[in-house]
């Protein structure tokens, strides 16, 4: 499931934060059956191209995409509903003390869990975009990895079944 970007001036846009050794820690982190950056990298990407079609700021959707779960906390059972809510400041913070912030990105990270998070509305045209393909994003995501779970399992049960009856 991993995203080959080939886009070369998206590539530039977002170089310096891919390149971040923090940032890059992501890549150790399970978000929706996907790697956190694998997430980070297709909502900022798509957020990116439908800006760029709408003659939107697609530098900062592309950028506040990228940077929208800069978080490194893992989802506890207990502290869920908490993280949920919260994650979205501590990226605002893990941003700013990496990278220089616009305010367009700023608002982009901090309301990207609208309307879970009702305190923080998105205030741009390209939040609302953000905001709606992370919501998308996890849906994609979901449905691949528990559709590969269950391929997976069938398939192993398959093999135990052939070994049953013809061993
Ligand atoms: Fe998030
Ligand atoms: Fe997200």
């Amino acid at each position: 499931m991993k995203l080959e970007i080939s886009d070369y001036e998206y590539n530039n846009i977002v170089s310096d934060i891919l390149r971040n050794k923090e940032f890059k820690k992501l890549e150790n982190y399970t978000h929706h059956k996907t790697s956190r950056l694998e997430h980070s990298k297709r909502v900022s990407l798509y957020s990116y191209k439908i800006c760029k079609l709408l003659k939107l700021d697609y530098v900062s959707a592309a950028r506040g995409g990228l940077l929208h779960d800069f978080f490194f906390n893992k989802y506890k059972e207990n502290k869920a509903r908490t993280l949920m809510k919260d994650h979205p400041k501590i990226a605002l913070k893990n941003a700013k003390k990496h990278f220089k912030i616009n305010k367009i990105e700023a608002n982009i990270i901090e309301s990207h869990m609208y309307p879970l998070n009702i305190k923080c509305k998105p205030r741009y045209a390209e939040s609302f975009i953000v905001s709606t393909v992370d919501k998308m994003s996890c849906l994609y995501e979901k449905s691949v990895g528990y559709t590969n779970e269950i391929c997976f399992r069938v398939g192993k049960t398959a093999i135990y079944m052939f070994l049953f009856l013809f061993s």
